[in-house]
């Protein structure tokens, strides 16, 4: 693969076919991309919900209805739809979860490693709940990394998507019942196969010069 030639190429899709589906197969390696995703100091401070059933987009697809009218048809016409959430708050009990399955998962060859690693973990989600006060916009950050990844881990499995930032987050966090769980939606991502009035299928891509955006020293 060339990564390159797979960013020239991947694009936002603006019509998906409704006939068309993720296999299985591409469902579970988004799934993977998705936990896999990094994430500063391992705090993982995200959960994604996926909707694939009709009931399910239906749900997300209603809350477009108005202002966000112009992205309900992808939420309805998609294979799958992720809303990728941040945790409201990074709370000691999801810093201890985090800890016990690095140390199930083989990290630590000691009490002291294991005792180093929350100590510098806890630095950082301590620095940002008290000092610059901005926890939850630090998981945010981290959500948009899984993002990044998704978009471009789509694109490599021969997937279409298009992330949306146009939806209103209460009426999603109400309609999955987000706040009840400590999450916030931060993020939509459509995934499926592009339609024939795709238009943004047929336009060129564009983006800033090189030496614009890149600054070599
Ligand atoms: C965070 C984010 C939010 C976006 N929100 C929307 C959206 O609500 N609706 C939409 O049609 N496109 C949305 N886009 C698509 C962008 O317009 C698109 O990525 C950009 O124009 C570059 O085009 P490309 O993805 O085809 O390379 C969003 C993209 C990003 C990265």
């Amino acid at each position: 693969m060339n990564i390159a030639d797979l960013v020239q190429t991947r694009r936002t899709t603006k019509a998906f076919d409704p006939a068309r589906k993720l296999t299985a197969d591409q469902v579970a390696q988004i799934e993977t991309l998705l936990r896999f995703a990094p994430s500063s100091t391992n705090a993982q401070p995200w959960h994604f919900v996926i909707a694939s059933t009709e009931e399910g987009k239906a749900r997300l697809a209603d809350t477009f209805a108005g202002a966000h009218g112009y992205n309900e048809p992808k939420i309805r016409n998609a294979s799958h739809v992720v809303v990728l959430c941040a945790r409201q708050a990074l709370t000691d009990d999801h810093l201890a979860q985090v800890l016990a399955q690095e140390q199930a998962d083989g990290r630590f060859a000691d009490d002291a490693a294991r005792a180093g690693q929350h100590a510098g973990r806890a630095h950082f989600v301590n620095l940002h709940r008290f000092e610059r006060r901005d926890a939850q916009h630090w998981a945010d950050k981290q959500v948009y990394i899984a993002l990044g990844f998704l978009l471009l881990g789509a694109a490599a499995l021969g997937v279409d998507a298009c992330p949306i930032e146009g939806f209103d987050q209460g009426a999603v966090d109400a309609a999955l019942g987000l706040r009840e769980k400590g999450l916030s939606s931060a993020v939509v991502v459509a995934l499926g196969f592009s339609a024939a009035s795709d238009f943004n299928a047929r336009l060129p891509k564009s983006r800033l010069p090189l030496n614009e955006v890149i600054t070599r020293i």
